[in-house]
């Protein structure tokens, strides 16, 4: 299958903003094949990780064989497939946060449960991932839990909010 550069990509597998960044992404790489591991990069620095659902949309969005995206994405330790913990947190560290605080943020999670981006804690309820941006910058600092976007997020609020779950 191929698909046209300027076709719209296949529908997304959520109803969530952040998949218009993977969108705008695969567009300007042309939605074609060769673009595969960009993408797959663009849907982790926006989700923080790569689920299956995630896996689908890119294979239809650039005529990859599902086999082929799955082998690229469990290929490469770059790519984590899928957050480990009963929750996730995924703190934004793209420019707009990381001016209004978000390494504060990441700082009370660290000091709140005793990790850090790309861990899970012990008792396996809580991962924390970080992203480059959620396309909620206006909101900035902004958090993604359990795929609900809380902007203008203190480190008093997340720390309540993770404490809560
Ligand atoms: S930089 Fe954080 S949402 Fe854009």
């Amino acid at each position: 299958m191929t698909v046209a550069a300027d076709a719209p990509p296949a529908s997304p597998p959520r109803d969530d903003k952040r998949w218009r960044q993977v969108d705008v992404r695969i567009r300007r790489l042309g939605a074609r094949p060769d673009a595969l591991i960009e993408v797959l990069h663009t849907v982790q620095e926006v989700f923080g990780y790569l689920d299956d659902d995630a896996l689908s949309y890119v294979s239809e969005a650039l005529g990859v064989p599902p086999s082929r995206v799955l082998g690229v994405a469990t290929f490469y330790s770059h790519f984590v497939r899928k957050p480990q913990g009963e929750h996730t947190c995924v703190v934004c560290m793209g420019t707009a946060c990381y001016i209004n605080g978000a390494g504060a943020i990441l700082n009370r999670i660290h000091d709140t449960l005793g990790i850090d981006a790309g861990g899970t804690t012990p008792d396996g309820r809580i991962s924390l991932l970080r992203a480059r941006c959620l396309g909620a910058c206006s909101m900035a600092p902004a958090v993604v839990v359990d795929d609900e976007v809380h902007g203008r997020i203190s480190p008093d609020g997340v720390q309540q909010m993770l404490e809560a779950l």
